[in-house]
């Protein structure tokens, strides 16, 4: 505690306020209390001074003040200061009670650093994070526009191909006798499939239907070409509002993909379902056979597949799709995302296992 007259000169101090200030009480009275303040603090510390002077009230403030010990460390300090009534010359008096924060201001500063260098820390992974998308966007692109110009070369070529072989076995025919042109016919019948087949390989490379059309319509090819090879019967319920992103489009369509090759390699499914649900900006997209389900040592980690990661196409944004629980008795595919690429970031969650609603 020490006492000081209105211009902040010391006129009364206690021992443990003196050995804060690093002078003997003797010394100390007399002395301005501001010459015991830091540096850089003091001109602070006098107007604070005169303003509580001119405002002349005697409620208690409490000021952070920083004090320089002659030789020693500074002190922060809490200063509880009010103006009392004193007996003699001058009547009144600034009491101030004294308490060193030293520790405490040193731990907040400690904290604070703390507290920055986990921001910027946060700040960074952020950024890796958006890197990370913007990459995985760009392979997606770029493995999309490989897979166009594959289906387009597939699907132009082989076309032409199958064109002249059509030609050539209609001109054999017409110098064959009748009798053996029906084997010509089978022939023709055999290039025929074969150049559907490569239609459909071509479509699902890259299916231009998804550019044309949307995901709506381009599931819906997919699901019978798929029914067609596999004679099991896919439903596809749901709709998009209107059309999507074309990256979130192909994300969706690629999980999908890779989920039905997942039904028809591992399910022994009798039906199975396809849904999508557009709520607000979030497209959700369920795939559901009423197969065996997933067991836990079927489901191999870091598998490239659908029940990894909504399957390879899904990589603009990493984790994509979730299996149902395991053990399940069907399986369950879920995909979800906002249906902007800007926030591109699919969710993760375990859903209900249940059979395909028929
Ligand atoms: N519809 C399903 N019904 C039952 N089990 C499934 C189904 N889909 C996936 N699984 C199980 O999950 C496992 C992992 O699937 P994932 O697609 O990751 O790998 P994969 O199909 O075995 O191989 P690939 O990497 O070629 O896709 C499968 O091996 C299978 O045991
Ligand atoms: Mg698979």
């Amino acid at each position: 505690m020490l006492a000081t007259d209105l211009h902040g000169n010391i006129r009364d101090v206690n021992r443990a306020a003196s050995s804060l200030l690093g002078a003997s009480p003797a010394t100390l009275i007399g002395q301005s209390l501001a010459v015991f303040v830091g540096r850089g603090h003091r001109r602070a510390f006098r107007s604070r001074l005169a303003r509580l002077r001119a405002a002349g009230n005697d409620e208690v403030q409490e000021w952070q003040v920083q004090f320089q010990p002659r030789g020693r460390e500074p002190v922060e300090t809490a200063l509880a200061i009010s103006t009392v009534a004193a007996p003699g010359p001058g009547g009144k008096r600034l009491l101030c009670a004294i308490r060193d924060i030293t520790r405490r201001k040193g731990i907040e500063r400690r904290l604070k650093e703390r507290e920055r260098q986990y921001r910027s820390l946060y700040l960074q992974v952020l950024a890796h994070r958006d890197a990370l998308r913007n990459l995985s966007a760009r392979y997606l692109l770029a493995k999309e526009e490989e897979a166009k110009r594959i289906a387009h070369q597939l699907h132009d070529e082989a076309g032409q191909i199958t064109t002249s072989i059509h030609l050539a076995l209609a001109e054999i025919g017409r110098e064959l006798p009748e009798r053996n042109r029906e084997r010509l016919r089978q022939v023709s019948t055999y290039v025929d499939e074969i150049e559907d087949r490569l239609r459909r390989l071509s479509h699902e490379l890259r299916p231009t239907i998804l550019d044309d059309l949307g995901l709506r319509p381009a599931l819906e090819f997919l699901a019978e070409g798929f029914s067609a090879r596999t004679g099991i019967p896919i439903r596809v319920e749901g709709k998009t509002d209107g059309r999507v992103d074309s990256l979130v489009e192909t994300a969706i369509y690629r999980v999908v993909q890779e989920a039905l090759t997942n039904i028809a390699r591992h399910s022994s499914a009798g039906g199975a379902s396809i849904r999508l649900r557009h709520v607000h900006d979030r497209l959700r997209c369920t795939i559901r056979d009423d197969g065996v389900g997933f067991a836990a040592n079927r489901l191999r980690r870091g598998g490239k597949g659908a029940s990894r990661a909504g399957g390879s196409g899904c990589s603009a944004s990493g984790r994509g799709s979730t299996p149902s629980a395991v053990g399940s008795r069907s399986a369950r595919l879920r995909a979800r995302g906002r249906s902007s690429p800007s926030s591109f970031l699919w969710g993760a969650g375990h859903d209900l296992p249940g059979p395909p609603r028929r």
